[in-house]
C-alpha cells in the first residue's frame, strides 16, 4: 500500500491558470487591487470567492483560525461578521488584531491582509444581521456559537424558538451579532508562477501606502 506521504506528494498543487499580471502597474492602495482581484475571481466563477480564513490570537498567545465570509471592502477596510460572544469574538475583544487569507485556486492567487479589527456601530451590525437569511438569523439569535453542545436535538428546539420570535417580530436583531472591520496596515498579493518564480507584491502603511516586491 502506498504510504500517506507518497499519496500526498502525488496530489497536484498550484493547478490554476494565473492571469496576466504586472506588479509594477498596480494601484496606489491595496483595497483597489484587492477589489480588482476579487471581482476577477467572482467573474471567473471561482467557487466561494468570498470565503476567507480569519486568524486571531487566543488569550494564551496561541493562534486560532477559521473560515468565514467577506462582507465588504472599502478604503476603510475588510468587513466580516460574527457573534461577539463566539471564540473569535472573545479573541478579538482581547487582542484586536487579525489576518485574513484568501486563496483563489483556479487563478493561482493568494491575498493576505493584516491589521487592527474594530466592531462597527450597533446600527451597522443590525443592518448586516437583517440582510441574512431566516435560518442564519435564527441561529445567531440562539447566541450560543462555540459553546459546548450537550445534545444535537437542542439545536432544533432552540432554533425553532428563535424562528417563532422572528415570525412575531421580523426586525428582531441578535444583540451579539457584530460587523467587524479589519483596518489593514499590510496586504500581500501573491500569484503563482509555473517556474516557481511566484510574484509577490507587499503593501504596508507608513502614513501612506508603500509597495515593494518580495522574493518568492
Ligand atoms: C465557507 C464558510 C463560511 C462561514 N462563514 C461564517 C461567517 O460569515 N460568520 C461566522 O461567524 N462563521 C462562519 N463560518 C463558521 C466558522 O468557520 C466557525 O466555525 C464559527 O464562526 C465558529 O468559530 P469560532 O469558534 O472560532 O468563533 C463559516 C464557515 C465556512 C466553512
Amino acid at each position: 500500500m502506498t504510504d500517506l506521504r507518497s499519496r500526498l506528494r502525488a496530489v497536484p498543487t498550484l493547478t490554476g491558470t494565473p492571469p496576466d499580471w504586472d506588479p509594477s502597474r498596480t494601484p496606489e492602495t491595496p483595497h483597489e487591487l484587492f477589489v480588482d482581484w476579487l471581482l476577477s475571481a467572482i467573474d471567473q466563477d471561482v467557487p466561494e470567492a468570498c470565503a476567507t480564513t480569519l486568524s486571531t490570537v487566543r488569550p494564551d498567545g496561541r493562534p486560532n483560525a477559521r473560515v468565514l465570509i467577506l462582507k465588504n471592502v472599502t478604503a476603510d477596510g475588510w468587513q466580516f461578521a460574527s457573534s461577539s460572544t463566539s471564540r473569535k469574538g472573545e479573541e478579538l475583544a482581547t487582542t484586536p488584531y487579525a489576518a485574513l487569507t484568501f486563496y483563489w485556486i483556479p487563478l493561482g492567487r493568494q491575498v493576505r491582509v493584516m491589521g487592527r479589527v474594530q466592531p462597527a456601530t450597533p446600527e451597522e451590525s443590525a443592518q448586516d444581521f437583517l440582510a441574512r437569511p431566516l435560518g442564519s438569523r435564527a441561529e445567531a439569535l440562539v447566541g450560543r456559537q462555540s459553546a459546548v453542545l450537550a445534545d444535537r436535538a437542542d439545536i432544533e428546539v432552540a432554533t425553532k424558538q428563535q424562528q417563532d420570535r422572528i415570525a412575531a417580530d421580523p426586525d428582531l436583531v441578535a444583540p451579539n451579532w457584530t460587523l467587524y472591520t479589519l483596518h489593514a496596515d499590510e496586504v500581500e498579493f501573491w500569484q503563482a508562477d509555473q517556474d516557481r518564480r511566484h510574484l509577490r507584491l507587499h503593501y504596508h502603511l507608513d502614513n501612506t501606502w508603500k509597495k515593494e516586491l518580495l522574493w518568492p
